[in-house]
């Protein structure tokens, strides 16, 4: 049976792996067949319709295995309707207004553009103190970035039932 759509993420701390979940959740609320897998375990697009791709952010970049994922399948995604999130700022309001409409990282516009996907997003992250190493830590000290998590939950489910509601609206 053709699968419908796979969540593919990025992550280093688990938070985006989270927010990959809960998309799955939902999009299969909306009578999908959703796979939700960490990039590096993805074998094969071909029996995938949609595939939604997640990256945590690091110092401004995506994770490695996200950005090979995206080139190494980039003609298969161009073929198929995608969805992009990246998940990392930390603070109050809206990601977006705290990035200043950042939402991927510049040196993949080229790459991004090719694949036109439906949309792109940012959501908000996690920062827990306890899993930073001291590295981590100075960097977070320095920009001043608020500890604490910042995922927000009703934004990533709504977001995620736009997902479903228009594969459904398009019948395909
Ligand atoms: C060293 C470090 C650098 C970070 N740099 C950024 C950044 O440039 N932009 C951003 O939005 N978030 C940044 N973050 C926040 C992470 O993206 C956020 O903690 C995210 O939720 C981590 O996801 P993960 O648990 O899936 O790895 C940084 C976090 C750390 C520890």
């Amino acid at each position: 049976m053709e699968k419908n759509i796979l969540v593919a993420y990025a992550s280093k701390r688990g938070a985006t792996a989270e927010i990959a979940e809960k998309i799955g959740e939902v999009v299969r609320q909306n009578g999908l067949q959703a796979d939700v897998l960490p990039v590096n375990k993805v074998r094969d697009l071909t029996p995938y319709r949609a595939v939604v791709l997640g990256s945590a952010v690091y110092i401004g970049l995506w994770r490695r295995g996200a950005v090979k994922f995206l080139r190494e399948n980039e003609n298969r995604l161009s073929e198929i309707h995608v969805w992009l999130f990246s998940s990392g700022p930390t603070g109050s309001g809206d990601p977006l207004e705290i990035t200043e409409g950042w939402c991927f990282p510049e040196s993949l516009r080229p790459l991004i553009e090719r694949i036109q996907p439906r949309d792109i997003t940012c959501f908000g992250g996690k920062l827990d103190l306890k899993t930073m190493n001291f590295i981590e830590k100075m960097i977070i000290n320095k920009v001043k970035a608020p500890v604490g998590d910042f995922r927000n939950w009703e934004a990533i489910t709504k977001w995620a039932k736009n997902i479903g509601g228009s594969l459904f609206r398009r019948g395909d």
